[in-house]
């Protein structure tokens, strides 16, 4: 992780249970990248949000350009990637996003339930290929769910 964000590019692939503490960790991510970088983009997307705003910006001008635009700050933090993958026809869209981080280099965050095969399943071969390419860190947690601690 701390290799990572030293290196400054590529993907950060972290997958983990429900509750393991993945989307504090992009919250945690994402104020350190304020305070460490001020003066670089930063972008927070759930991955839920983003589509929904893909779709409403659909109904009046829908093109690559306009995706890219989403997805297009220095950092870019995708959280919850897969968990609505049962929401057919994103594969495409989510392609296009995937494509444009992977060939700019710039330091992307995926979180995710879903391991490699299953990753692969949801989204196809040639997005896992890109997320799962040998120079991203892929951080597996098996962590317990903080939220079934809580009193
Ligand atoms: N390191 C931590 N220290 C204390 N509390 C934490 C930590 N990580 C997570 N939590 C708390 O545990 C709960 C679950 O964490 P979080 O929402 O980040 O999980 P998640 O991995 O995103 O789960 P899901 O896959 O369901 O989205 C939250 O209430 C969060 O505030
Ligand atoms: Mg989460």
């Amino acid at each position: 992780m701390h290799d990572w964000y030293k290196k400054g590019k590529d993907f950060l692939v972290y997958i983990g249970n429900a509750g393991c503490g993945k989307t504090w960790f992009c919250q945690a991510m994402f104020t350190f990248m304020r305070m460490s970088h001020p003066s670089l983009s930063r972008r927070y997307w759930n991955e839920i949000d983003l589509f929904d705003r893909i779709r409403s910006d659909a109904a009046t001008y829908y093109s690559r350009q306009a995706i890219h635009s989403l997805v297009d700050d220095h950092f870019l933090i995708l959280d919850d990637v897969g968990s609505n993958y049962m929401m057919k026809g994103n594969e495409e869209t989510f392609f296009h996003i995937i494509d444009k981080r992977y060939s700019s280099r710039l330091p992307t965050i995926v979180t995710t339930n879903l391991d490699k095969e299953d990753f692969k399943i949801a989204y196809g071969e040639r997005t896992a290929s890109r997320v799962f390419s040998d120079e991203n860190i892929i951080l597996i947690v098996k962590g317990h769910d903080f939220r079934q601690n809580k009193k």
